[in-house]
């Protein structure tokens, strides 16, 4: 009766790992209950998400090492594993909401989100391709692209390429304050950019977890280029980022539950250190936090538990 906040399905983004070939599931190891899915399973997946209110699913593609290259050309390719998931998934459900990440992480040899020039990031040459690569997953019919890369600029290059190919009603949900953080290792494991990226970290284009007035900077920036969203990433260690984002812009504000998160609780769940109670008290902060939806891993199970009450 005095409840301030609540915990809905509709408050929930399922991100899902897709993968090539025949096997229809293979598990992440370090994700307890989280498989790569292929497409046919992801289909069954994602009407099952439907069903239970889940509005939208972000998808995440396991791109097989032959097709990997260091400029990551293959995100920019329309026949790409993101695109053929993509359009599978709109022509089954076309009343569920995709959203696709947009960097070259999945793609690079190096497992670094752009192009590498003299051992750095270069902002501007990666623009270019992630403007590629967001017209490709629009025209697979994605509804929200994700920028997730953290480059400078991306958020008003990709706009205008959007609305110059006749893609206006597409969304740009930006990973607007991403912070360099050790909670995304299970997710890297996930898509095989671990090993990848070996000793090098993305300090250079993610952010200092220590500052919050930078992600304020970061926020006011993407929304200036034509973000309709915002994202503050990851979740449970950066809340109080929420809290001030909300606050200050006042405009629908997400929040990632990342790869570690889901790690970290579903270990100690495992070993019966913490009860599953924890997942949707979690979550139920982040909505207290300020946060009008949540991306998490859990977003399925939780429906499933919301449903039975
Ligand atoms: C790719 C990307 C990452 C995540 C989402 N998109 C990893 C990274 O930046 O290294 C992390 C998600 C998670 O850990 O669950 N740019």
């Amino acid at each position: 009766m005095v409840a301030e906040n609540v915990l809905t399905a509709a408050d929930l983004i399922w991100p899902i790992f897709v993968q090539e070939g025949p096997a229809a599931r293979t598990p992440v190891a370090s994700m307890p209950h989280v498989d790569r899915l292929s497409i046919p399973a992801l289909v069954d997946a994602v009407g099952e998400a439907k069903a239970l209110g889940i509005p939208c699913v972000a998808l995440f593609p396991v791109t097989p090492i032959e097709r990997k290259s260091p400029d990551g050309d293959e995100a920019t390719n329309p026949e790409n594993l993101i695109c053929r998931a993509t359009r599978a998934v709109k022509e089954a459900h076309p009343d569920i909401g995709v959203l696709c990440d947009v960097a070259l992480d999945p793609y690079t040899t190096h497992g670094h989100d752009g192009v590498l020039r003299e051992g750095y990031v270069a902002n501007d040459e990666t623009v270019e391709f992630l403007v590629r690569q967001s017209i490709v997953q629009a025209e697979a019919g994605c509804d929200v692209i994700a920028p997730s890369d953290m480059m400078d600029g991306r958020v008003g290059a990709i706009r205008d390429a959007l609305d110059e190919a006749g893609f206006e009603r597409v969304k740009i949900m930006s990973y607007a304050a991403k912070y360099a953080s050790g909670f995304y290792g299970p997710f890297r494991d996930a898509l095989g950019s671990k090993s990848s990226l070996g000793k090098t970290d993305k300090r250079s284009y993610q952010m200092d977890p220590a500052n919050t007035d930078e992600a304020l900077r970061e926020v006011a920036l993407d929304l200036a280029e034509g973000a309709d969203m915002v994202m503050v990433k990851p979740g449970m260690p950066f809340l109080d980022v929420v809290r001030r984002v909300k606050e200050r812009f006042g405009v629908p504000t997400f929040v990632y539950q990342v790869s570690g998160e889901y790690s970290m609780l579903h270990g100690a769940i495992e070993r019966g250190w913490l009860d599953e109670s924890v997942i949707p008290e979690t979550l139920l902060g982040m909505k207290r936090a300020g946060a009008d939806g949540i991306l998490t891993y859990s977003a399925l199970a939780v429906a499933r538990l919301l449903r039975k009450g």
